[in-house]
């Protein structure tokens, strides 16, 4: 994908193009390691506000390139041909129109390309995802057009699905009075009364922003019928506050652990490429040249230091109410648990582990000898009560 400078002004979408890249080259091979066929799903594919010839910067030319990288990586490794199918819609016709012409050209993947609204086209996806394992990509331009209920049967598919929640146009209107666009938010959450979770979350003591994403996740998790759902947050580049989350359901715990660990890569090129933006808006407000030196620790204290340490705080309380209400876990099942929590990284649940392990507040019989870490399969038995 295009550097960071490229997307200046509209440093969201790179990080957004950035965690679409990795991940999916993360999913993809994961997959395609016992499956022989992958299916990439862009719903809202554009291309959108794209400043560049070859479309490199638009989320259809991404996930081509990144998918031949990992075709070519599994050739040369494991001497396997894998297949990998891709399906782009995008309702605007000029914008369908540049796809079609772009996608024409490729003669590598197997591409289906289609200019419908996302909800009705979604029967047309499902039919050619098949039995194949799809990764979904949603990714509007507002909150309508993808309603949970109208796409729930792509949903269920037996893969997985990111989507753009766009919180900043959504928090702006959310408590519009007027009836007609109260209404629009209800296919959005896929059905009515949302509003009352969202006020019992927040007389519970969360944000009303992180109570829109748990109503929102919940619904997804329930329509989904996903084991798993997490989100990850994108701030505004020049202000801090949320620009978008990108919701995420998945039915493996290990979708988990590889979503957390590109998003702490995200969150550090976010802290980055946000310091720059700010410099150079700056230094373009005051007309000087600010000098600065190599490190962007300089550029200020680090928002999601903040953010990671509550969600920190939360999750080591969610572990050990886990462990002690439940008296044993496996391990596997603590990593589905725990990460989902936004910011909190495998690493984290291992070392709280161990340091339980150290305190002999568990047990895990499975660890022998000099082994410090669990595995998969093995227990979590709490001593401590
Ligand atoms: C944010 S842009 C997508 C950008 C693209 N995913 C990327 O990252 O390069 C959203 C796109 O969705 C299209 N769109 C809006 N509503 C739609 C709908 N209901 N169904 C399909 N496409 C829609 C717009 O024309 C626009 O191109």
């Amino acid at each position: 994908m295009k550097p960071p400078e490229f997307y200046r002004g509209r440093e969201q979408t790179y990080l957004k193009h950035f965690f679409l890249e990795k991940y999916l080259e993360r999913v993809a091979w994961n997959i395609l390691s016992f499956r022989d066929e992958f299916v990439y799903v862009d719903g809202f594919s554009g291309p959108w506000k794209s400043e560049d010839e070859k479309l490199e910067d638009t989320s259809f030319m991404i996930a081509l390139n990144q998918l031949r990288k990992v075709r070519r990586g599994l050739k040369e490794r494991q001497g396997r041909d894998v297949r990998m199918r891709c399906f782009f819609n995008d309702n605007d016709e000029p914008a369908y129109n540049e796809l079609a012409k772009a996608v024409s050209a490729v003669d590598d993947i197997e591409i289906k390309a289609l200019c419908r609204d996302f909800e009705d086209v979604v029967p047309e996806i499902v039919n050619y995802v098949g039995r194949s394992f799809s990764l979904t990509f949603i990714d509007p331009t507002g909150w309508t057009g993808f309603g949970l209920q109208k796409i729930e049967s792509l949903l269920t598919l037996p893969g997985e699905v990111i989507i753009n929640f766009m919180f900043d146009y959504v928090n702006r209107f959310l408590a519009d009075p007027r009836p007609e666009i109260a209404a629009t938010f209800d296919p959005l959450f896929g059905g009515p009364a949302w509003h009352l979770e969202v006020g019992r979350h927040t007389q519970a003591g969360h944000s009303r922003e992180d109570a829109i994403l748990i109503v929102y996740r919940d619904r997804l998790r329930k329509i989904g019928k996903f084991p798993h759902v997490t989100s990850t947050r994108v701030l505004k580049p020049l202000a801090e506050r949320s620009y978008f989350h990108l919701v995420y359901g998945t039915r493996h715990w290990k979708g988990l652990v590889e979503f957390r660990n590109v998003e702490k890569k995200a969150i550090d090129e976010q802290e980055r490429v946000r310091g720059v933006a700010k410099i150079t808006h700056r230094v373009e407000r005051t007309s000087q040249t600010e000098l600065f030196g190599k490190g962007d620790e300089k550029l200020g204290p680090r928002s999601s230091d903040e953010e990671r340490n509550k969600e920190l705080s939360a999750a080591h309380a969610k572990l050990q109410e886990i462990l002690s209400a439940r008296g044993s876990c496996k391990y596997e099942t603590l990593i589905g648990e725990i990460l989902e929590i936004p910011l909190v990284w495998k690493s984290d649940l291992d070392s709280w582990l161990t340091n339980l392990r150290k305190g002999g507040q568990i047990e895990i019989p499975e660890l022998k000898g000099r082994q410090r870490t669990p595995k998969p399969g093995h227990s979590i038995i709490w001593k401590a009560n």
